[in-house]
């Protein structure tokens, strides 16, 4: 940034968290500039439509609609881009980088998909792009991952890292709601988006911990190897099984070191009560590290919103002034980096089935015999009969989710007297062998409601 007391930055986007950043420049600048020495400023505000209505008043001049005005401004170090989206932002942020500026950004999906050109352009040029706001919103995770574990090996990286999703299984779960009046409510308070598909089929989930594991296993996931599951499918049925089992369900973005290289997994997981997550509620972010000197570590906050994601916006820039923008690890954004992969490791699955009300002994029966036919334990089961249907769900330890898939789909060929509904991973601690792991949770019980 050189030695000039006032820096000139670019605002990509006055939306949600672009108004979240002016507000937070106007509020808090004067302690900013005690606390780094730099008064910021904002010369350019990139828009799509400079007629619009805006949450923060602006001066007009700064509003723009044509990247070149800032591209090519000398005196412009610094861009903060949130404006979202893969293009234009791919290739503004690129050509900022080329041109030496500094980029600060809260784009999770531009990260996931083009991370390794990004990367590359910033190292190349000798400048830096921080991207503390593109996950868990105000939570400082990517700090923490960046700048505090260095001497740590992380094993694992457990996060609900969608507020959307949390918020709607939270709601299921305490009002009983379906997934669509919850996802309904969400909607009408602002938490979900009008197509919320990315947020409730756990692509924001995918990004996010594409992001994280690069950071903590030095790998880059490719996110369209990964296998996402979502929570459209989850039923009321599920959550009240699930917590009379003694778990929680839970939107899960999972990675960890194994024997055979780095498991990961993004989907719903049933999650033991006495995991820290599981108190994780509404629209909160939470991220459990587990590294091998420091144990288990759980960072909680708001992952979304304008002012949580402002900060970690904002936050950046305020590093970056210090000059300690320059982090000790940078992530692995190339192929040579890619280590062996799988997500197949977790073996303990809740199935839920539906049969007629006469089958329900007889498919019990069937349930039992897969289990036993694979070496694999029931650890808890039970049912609800009515007049018309009998809804049957399980935990089932020692079958993985395609073993599971596979025998339950055989045994239906054969005997066609039950639907699954539904078949969840239990989220089971990892065997690490330098750090305790507590989170046990896996005591036969069972429950049969008649
Ligand atoms: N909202 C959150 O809570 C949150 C949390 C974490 C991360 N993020 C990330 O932050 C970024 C911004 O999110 P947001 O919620 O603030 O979005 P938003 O409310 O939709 O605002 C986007 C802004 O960018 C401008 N923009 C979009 N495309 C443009 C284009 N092609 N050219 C010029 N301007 C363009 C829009 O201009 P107009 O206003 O003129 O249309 C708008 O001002 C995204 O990457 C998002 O994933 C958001």
């Amino acid at each position: 940034m050189g030695k000039q007391q006032r820096i000139k930055a670019a605002l990509l986007g006055l939306g949600t968290v672009g108004a979240g950043v002016v507000k937070t420049l106007m509020q808090n600048g004067t302690l900013i500039k005690e606390r780094t020495g730099y008064e910021i400023e904002i010369p350019y505000i990139l828009v799509r439509n400079p007629l619009k209505q805006r949450a923060v008043s602006v001066s007009r001049e700064t509003i723009v609609t044509n990247p070149e005005t800032f591209l090519t401004d000398g005196e412009v170090s610094l861009v903060i881009e949130v404006m979202g989206g893969v293009e234009p932002a791919r290739e503004i942020i690129l050509r900022s980088l080329q041109a030496g500026k500094h980029v600060v950004t809260a784009n999770k999906e531009l990260l996931a998909k083009h991370g390794a050109e990004l990367f590359k352009a910033a190292h190349d040029s000798g400048v830096q792009l921080l991207f503390e706001a593109s996950v868990a919103g105000g939570i400082p995770v990517i700090r923490t991952l960046q700048g505090y574990m260095t001497a740590n090996r992380v094993h694992e990286i457990t996060g609900i890292l969608n507020g959307t999703s949390n918020y709607i299984l939270t709601q299921m779960e305490r009002d009983g709601l379906s997934f669509a009046e919850a996802l309904r409510q969400a909607q009408q308070l602002g938490y979900a988006e009008a197509d919320p598909a990315s947020d409730v089929e756990g692509y924001d989930t995918a990004y996010k911990l594409a992001i994280l594991t690069n950071l903590a296993h030095d790998i880059n996931l490719p996110i369209e190897q990964m296998t996402v599951r979502g929570i459209s499918r989850i039923d009321l049925q599920d959550l009240q099984s699930a917590r009379q089992f003694g778990y929680v369900i839970k939107l899960l973005g999972r990675s960890r070191q194994t024997g055979n290289g780095i498991s990961f997994t993004v989907g719903p997981h049933l999650l033991p009560l006495s995991h820290p997550l599981a108190e994780i509620h509404d629209a909160f972010n939470a991220v459990t590290i587990s590294g091998d000197v420091v144990g288990d570590l759980t960072l909680i906050g708001k992952g979304a919103g304008e002012f949580p994601t402002a900060s970690a916006v904002v936050e950046d820039v305020t590093a970056l002034l210090r000059h300690t923008g320059h982090v000790l690890r940078q992530p692995v954004w190339d192929e040579a980096g890619t280590d062996h992969r799988s997500d197949s490791v977790t073996k303990t699955h809740y199935l839920r089935l539906q049969s007629s009300t006469q089958e329900h002994d007889f498919v019990d029966r069937l349930i039992a015999r897969i289990a036993e036919n694979n070496g694999a334990e029931i650890l808890h089961k039970k049912r609800i009969v009515n007049q018309t249907q009998a809804i049957m769900s399980y935990i089932i330890q020692g079958l993985s989710m395609e073993q599971m898939e596979h025998s339950i789909t055989e045994m239906r060929q054969e005997n066609p007297v039950f639907e699954t509904k539904g078949v969840l991973p239990v989220w089971e601690a990892a065997d690490h062998p330098e750090t305790n792991t507590p989170h046990d949770g896996l005591q036969p019980y069972e429950a049969a409601v008649g």
